[in-house]
């Protein structure tokens, strides 16, 4: 016959349709930012900033994957809904307020200068005279700008933190301003000593946020309702505890 037939899938009538599985939410991170994400050599994303989204989604009941993003185009992955958030050691600025919505904070960073261990750098203005090198686009990369006027050629913009840092060890730059976690834990891990680090108390404290795209109010909530949950069951100051000492 020539009847139209049913599709094989359709409930039959009366059947409740079986809920829709929850999507997993795809989470954009840098991972090339110990100890905050990096990936293992098993190709896993590690990190702080990780297991925190982890205990995050496991509190407030969603499921999350991880993919590596680089930080240039990681906002716009946002705002195109290739991502559903990001963690990546994020400072919550004003200016990025206007296109993405933020957390709660997680956690309290703050710009730190490194160099070699005989530069006679004692604050920051002192690196004036100096190639620096930054990682474009982020905080420090602005604190900079601000110093040394955002077009000058001694800024030397690198596409991830630790280019930087392996471009002040073999002496193309001269100093790196960048979060203070990462550059302690890669001078510390990646070097044989003869490095230095400033700090100056003219840098804000910055504070680290999870980002959903704008508007995402429904995740937001969540989120905010995860990490408080993780807070108050000591699961945060686990994480904490376990990345940089109680
Ligand atoms: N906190 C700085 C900023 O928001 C740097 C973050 C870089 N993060 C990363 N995973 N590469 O601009």
């Amino acid at each position: 016959g020539c009847g139209k037939q049913e599709p094989a899938s359709a409930p039959a009538a009366g059947t409740p349709a079986a809920p829709a599985p929850a999507r997993v939410l795809v989470v954009g991170t840098d991972a090339a930012y110990t100890p905050f994400e990096s990936q293992n050599d098993r190709g896993e994303i590690v990190g702080f900033d990780i297991d925190v989204v982890k205990a995050v989604a496991q509190k407030a009941g969603f499921e999350v994957k991880f993919v590596n993003t680089p930080w240039e185009g990681i906002f716009n992955s946002l705002a195109q809904g290739d991502r559903d958030l990001l963690v990546s050691a994020i400072t919550i600025t004003d200016e990025r307020r206007q296109t993405m919505d933020f957390s709660q904070s997680y956690f309290d960073a703050r710009q730190l200068i490194a160099v070699r261990n005989d530069a006679p750098i004692a604050r920051f203005e002192d690196i004036k005279t100096l190639k620096v090198g930054v990682q474009n686009g982020t905080t420090g990369d602005e604190v900079v700008g601000k110093l040394l006027g955002k077009s000058n050629t001694a800024i030397k913009r690198f596409e991830s933190t630790p280019l930087a840092l392996k471009e002040l060890e073999a002496g193309g730059v001269q100093a790196v301003v960048a979060d203070n976690g990462v550059v302690v834990h890669y001078l510390a891990n990646n070097t044989a000593g003869g490095f230095k680090t400033v700090s100056d108390t003219s840098f804000p404290v910055e504070k680290y946020g999870i980002a959903v795209k704008k508007g995402n109010a429904e995740l937001l909530a969540r989120i905010n309702q995860g990490l408080e949950g993780i807070r108050a069951d000591g699961t945060y100051a686990k994480i904490y505890a376990s990345y940089f000492g109680s």
